[in-house]
C-alpha cells in the first residue's frame, strides 16, 4: 500500500533554526524525526512512499538519498558501525517526493498525492512532524479498512482545554476502540466541539485526531473542490466531513505514545521520552 507524508510548510513554531534546518529533519535520538515517520510506515507494510516537500526542503531529499562516496570512505577507514547506520536510512522504502507550490494548507498538501495515489486502492497519511513511539496505529487502521471499506482517521483522547488546537472528533463507539463518527471539525472552540458516545449512548471524553489517516481516493474529489476553511487553509478536516457524509468515515482509538515535534516544547518532550526519561 501507498503512504503520502506531508513535509511541506513554514515550520514557523521553529523559527528562526527552521529558516535553514525543515522541522522534519529535527534530531530525535540519532535520527531525524521524519526518518521515524518512514520506518513507522514501512514496518506498518506501506513502502511506497510519497513526502510532500516545500521549497527550502531540499535536504529531506538529501537525507534520503545514497551518497556512496561516504559509503565507500567509511567502509575504507573501517567505520562498520557508521555505515550500518548509513545503509539503514529508509531501508524497504521507495520514496518520491513533490512540492507544495504554495503553502495553502494541510489539505492542499494531500491534494497533490492525486497521480501518486491513483483511484484503485486505499492509502496512509502520516503527518511528517508527529512520531509514534513503541507502535503504530496503522495495522489496525489497515484492518478497519478490511473489514468495513471505509476510511477512518486516528483518534486519541484530548483535554477539553487543547480540543481548539486539534480536528475533533464526533461519533458512536461501534467496537472496542472503533468509532463511526458523525462529525469532524477542525480546531473547535471548546464549548461547540463534538463528542464521542458509547454503545449506550453515554458521553466519552473529547477525541482529537492523531496524525495518522487512511483513505479511500474519494478524499481526493473533496480536496478538489475544497474552500478556505480555519485559518484561511483549505483543511483536510473539511474534506474528510465532507467524505464521511458521501460514504462514511471511522475513528480508530489509539492508546499509544504520540510524540509531537511540532514545537520546541513538544520536541524536548520526545527526546526526553525517547532516552528513557519517562
Ligand atoms: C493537524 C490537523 C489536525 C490534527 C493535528 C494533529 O493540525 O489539521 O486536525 O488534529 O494535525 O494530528 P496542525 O498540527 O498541523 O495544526
Amino acid at each position: 500500500m501507498k503512504a503520502v507524508i506531508p513535509a511541506a510548510g513554514f515550520g514557523t513554531r521553529f523559527l528562526p533554526i527552521a529558516k535553514a534546518v525543515p522541522k522534519e529533519l529535527l534530531p530525535l535520538g540519532n535520527k531525524p524525526v521524519i526518518g521515524h515517520v518512514v520506518e513507522e510506515a514501512v514496518a506498518s507494510g506501506f513502502e511506497e512512499i510519497l513526502i510532500i516537500l516545500s521549497r527550502g526542503k531540499e535536504s529531506i531529499v538529501r537525507y534520503f538519498t545514497p551518497d556512496p562516496e561516504l559509503e565507500r570512505h567509511l567502509e575504507a577507514c573501517g567505520k562498520t558501525d557508521a555505515l550500518e547506520s548509513l545503509r539503514a536510512v529508509g531501508r524497504g522504502a521507495r520514496i518520491h517526493y513533490t512540492y507544495q507550490p504554495r503553502m495553502m494548507g494541510l489539505g492542499d498538501a494531500v491534494r497533490l498525492a492525486r497521480d501518486f495515489v491513483g483511484r484503485d486502492e486505499a492509502f496512509a497519511v502520516l503527518l511528517g512532524d508527529t512520531v509514534m513511539h513503541g507502535s503504530s496505529p496503522l495495522p489496525a487502521m489497515r484492518g478497519a479498512w478490511q473489514a468495513h471499506r471505509k476510511s477512518s482517521v486516528c483518534i486519541e483522547p484530548c483535554p477539553q482545554d487543547r480540543v481548539s488546537r486539534y480536528g475533533v472528533a464526533g461519533g458512536q463507539q461501534i467496537g472496542a476502540d472503533l468509532f463511526d463518527l458523525d462529525r469532524l471539525v477542525e480546531k473547535p472552540p471548546a464549548d461547540e466541539a463534538p463528542r464521542l458516545t458509547d454503545s449506550d449512548g453515554n458521553p466519552l471524553p473529547y477525541h482529537a485526531f492523531a496524525a495518522r489517516y487512511l483513505f479511500a481516493p474519494d478524499i481526493f474529489d473533496f480536496l478538489d473542490s475544497a474552500s478556505a476553511g480555519f485559518g484561511g487553509e483549505i483543511q483536510l478536516t473539511d474534506a474528510m466531513e465532507a467524505l464521511r457524509d458521501r460514504s462514511g468515515m471511522l475513528g480508530v482509538r489509539w492508546s499509544g505514545c504520540r510524540l509531537d515535534i511540532g514545537n520546541p516544547d513538544g520536541l524536548l518532550e520526545a527526546a526526553r521520552t525517547i532516552s528513557g526519561g519517562r
